[in-house]
């Protein structure tokens, strides 16, 4: 199959290299031309594990080529797969689909012979009748169908997901039998793994997306919940968890309290979803609740750690180690570190981060925050280094260095990597989330 794939971020990059890795001949389409400029030398933009070998071997075999010239790609493709970006729209909380709706407009002048457009990026429902009529409307003679097929890979095992999906949602209307026969061609390799195909309607295929992120949403916030009425109760969360993970209906995922979700998904597809449910008369209001807990928690955080130093950091200098969303991604996107430092400086706090791969991302976010080498020279004086993020490098820390640099041994770990008796044996004071401590 000849596949374009237009947009070459975290999705796009991500699902083109792996198509071009089961044997299709790709080409990645990005606007952005320094981005592509730096993919052709070679240079991968995002920090997402095993990508730079996957693209490298994928180049080497002809297999996948980096371009800003839609027209000619998708001239010569089979399946155009649209996989930029739909952030939360400025003011309302939609979903901001002007980026879907330039590329559908580009696409169509260029399509010829029979091509199968595919949404990968995560679109309200009716967002595939829109990219329908655009095309149709801006080029009547076209031979085409849209699809909707949802992408669910995460951040920092994104290629492992995509390789190995739970399940691969394909969703079309009407008489598509070509469609059909197009994408199961595509998933091949997926689909004789006994990778599940779920087939259903477009609408359906949409509103998945949606659904699993609020629910996983969901299901994050609820611990989150639990843990504060843990603290509140002298129980521990992580046995709550257990406890209720082991139930089968429950399941152990998604259960690990901390300082609320974030990235560049939960966040804006939980609002589009209450914003879409409420234009049709339908709230969802779990969601909204959801939401809200959620928004109100990161920066509960903040107020957090000023608690466990006493309830005084004006003047204070506070470390915290991991800036990003979540590990082995160098995402800021709604990371929970960006509420909790403003609340830090509200309160008059000097704050220094630490990151493995996030601090150039990190930069372009957070303002007036210092930036360490290590956790060893962010903790260099502090009054309190603070876990956000659970990066390995921050599993094993040097307890004994870390104590000698700081100036005073306050430890708040925000996502539970670390007992309270290893680590007051060191000298520290220890807060966590929703255990006693
Ligand atoms: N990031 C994730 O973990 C993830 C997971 C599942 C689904 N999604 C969804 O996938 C979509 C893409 O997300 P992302 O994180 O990859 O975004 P991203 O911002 O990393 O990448 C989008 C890319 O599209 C490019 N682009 C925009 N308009 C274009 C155009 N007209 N022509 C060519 N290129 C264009 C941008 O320059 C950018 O490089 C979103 O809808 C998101 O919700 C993301």
């Amino acid at each position: 199959m000849k596949i374009t794939m237009i947009g070459a971020g975290y999705v796009g990059l991500v699902s083109g290299v792996c198509f071009a890795d089961f044997g299709h001949d790709v080409v990645c389409v990005d606007k952005d031309e320094g981005k592509v400029a730096a993919l052709k030398k070679g240079q991968i933009p995002i920090f997402e594990p095993g990508l730079d070998h996957l693209v490298a071997s994928n180049v080497a075999a002809g297999r996948l080529n980096f371009t800003d010239d839609l027209k000619t790609a998708v001239a010569s493709s089979d399946v155009v797969f649209i996989a930029v970006g739909t952030p939360s729209r400025r003011g309302d909380g939609h979903a901001d689909l002007s980026y879907v709706y330039a590329a559908a407009r580009e696409i169509a002048d260029n399509l010829q012979g029979f091509t199968v457009v595919v949404t990968k990026s995560t679109v309200p429902v009716g967002t595939g009748d829109e990219v329908e009529r655009i095309i149709r409307e801006t080029n009547p003679a076209a031979d085409f169908a849209v699809v909707s097929n949802p992408e669910f890979l995460r951040e920092g095992a994104a290629i492992e997901d995509f390789k190995r999906p739970d399940r691969i949602v394909i969703g079309l209307d009407g008489n598509h039998a070509r469609a059909r026969d197009v994408m199961t061609e595509v998933y091949r390799p997926l689909y004789l793994n006994q990778s599940p195909l779920v087939f259903t309607t477009r609408r359906t295929s949409e509103l998945i997306k949606y659904a699993g992120n609020a629910f996983l949403a969901m299901k994050i916030t609820f611990i989150n919940e639990m843990a504060d009425l843990c603290e509140k109760v002298g129980a521990n969360v992580q046995d709550v968890a257990r406890g209720i993970g082991l139930d089968g209906r429950i399941g152990s995922k998604f259960l690990h309290a901390g300082p609320g979700y974030g990235g560049s998904c939960f966040p804006k597809d939980t609002l589009a979803l209450v914003k879409t449910a409420q234009d049709h008369d339908s709230p969802v209001r779990l969601v909204e609740t959801t939401v809200a807990v959620n928004d109100n928690r990161k920066r509960a955080m903040g107020r957090k750690v000023i608690a466990a130093a006493g309830g005084e950091v004006r003047g204070a200098k506070i470390a915290i180690l991991g800036l990003t969303f979540k590990p082995n991604t160098d995402d800021m996107r709604d990371s929970p570190a960006i509420a909790i430092v403003q609340a830090l400086q509200d309160a008059g706090a000097r704050v220094v981060g630490y990151d493995p791969e996030g601090m150039e991302n990190a930069r372009k976010v957070i303002e007036g925050m210092d930036y360490a080498r290590d956790p060893y020279d962010a903790a260099s004086e502090a009054d309190a280094v603070v876990i956000v993020t659970e990066w390995n490098e921050f599993r094993a820390l040097d307890f004994e260095r870390l104590r000698t640099a700081m100036k005073t041994p306050l430890l708040v770990d925000l996502r539970n990597i670390y007992r309270k008796d290893e680590v007051a044996k060191h000298g520290f004071r220890y807060a966590s989330v929703g255990r006693p401590d």
